[in-house]
């Protein structure tokens, strides 16, 4: 069982691109990057590159390294953009654990989009990743964190509804998406992709819960922990009710 929910561009576009929480959030981590228009940032954990791809469009003048563990994925993504001719943007294998392998000294921005996750348990590990990044950064640079948390200290029950909750949802966006026309043939095929999504959903449900490959936090903890490291929080607000939130941290 792995721990991704998508393993290839087809996969991202089922499950992922075609949420509104994963549009909204895109939109939103957009609309921060005109504000603080960097000239260099870094993506760590960009998947197939469809946020990468879409601020180096959006933003000529920003260079964009977008990392990811995942040949595959980095193979993607530079395939993507080399096709649409887009040379801002550069997509590198490595593993945003190992910070010492990266040149963040430049960079004005770091953006985390629903990569956080994947920093594995103790949570203490979280903590000494900021840290780390910090001391690696230069003063009056930003961290962008996109994430879904869970509530302080809940119970394994109460996680898994609000993670079914958030999955579910999404799979209501999912059928709609790929409602293509209203034939028999459409209708069945929407909702077939539609449970696909539920059953592959439900695993990444119960890694979560199980904290098992994937590790979420919640947002008390990067309240309380962010400014001991020495970050500012400039804001860490919610984007929806399915606890997805962004968080935007200053050196
Ligand atoms: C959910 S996807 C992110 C999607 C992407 N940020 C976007 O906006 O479309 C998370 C990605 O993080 C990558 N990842 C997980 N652990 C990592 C690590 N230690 N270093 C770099 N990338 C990692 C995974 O390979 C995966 O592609």
């Amino acid at each position: 069982m792995s721990n991704y929910l998508f393993e290839s561009d087809e996969e991202f576009k089922f499950f992922m691109g075609d949420t509104l929480a994963y549009n909204n959030m895109q939109n939103m981590v957009s609309k921060l990057v005109s504000f603080i228009k960097p000239q260099y940032m870094v993506e760590f954990g960009s998947g197939s590159g469809a946020t990468s791809i879409r601020l180096a469009k959006e933003n000529p003048q920003t260079s964009i390294v977008a990392v990811d563990l995942r040949e595959k994925m980095v193979g993607i993504g530079a395939d993507k953009s080399s096709k649409n001719r887009i040379k801002n943007v550069t997509f590198v294998n490595g593993d945003l654990t190992k910070l010492g392998n990266f040149n963040l000294k430049n960079a004005s921005l770091i953006l985390m989009m629903y990569s956080f996750r994947y920093i594995a348990d103790p949570v203490q590990n979280k903590y000494d990743f900021l840290k780390d990044l910090y001391d690696h950064m230069s003063k009056g640079s930003y961290v962008i964190i996109g994430e879904t948390f869970i509530d302080e200290n809940a119970s394994k029950q109460t996680i898994r509804k609000q993670l079914e909750d958030r999955y579910y949802n999404n799979s209501k966006d999912i059928y709609w998406a790929n409602l293509k026309g209203l034939s028999k043939e459409d209708v069945m095929n929407a909702l077939t992709i539609q449970s696909k999504h539920r059953e592959t959903t439900k695993e990444q449900i119960e890694l979560g819960v199980n904290r098992d490959g994937i590790y979420y936090i919640s947002r008390e903890w990067m309240f309380e922990n962010a400014p001991k490291i020495g970050f500012e929080i400039v804001l860490g607000e919610r984007l929806n009710s399915l606890s997805d939130t962004i968080f935007v941290l200053k050196k």
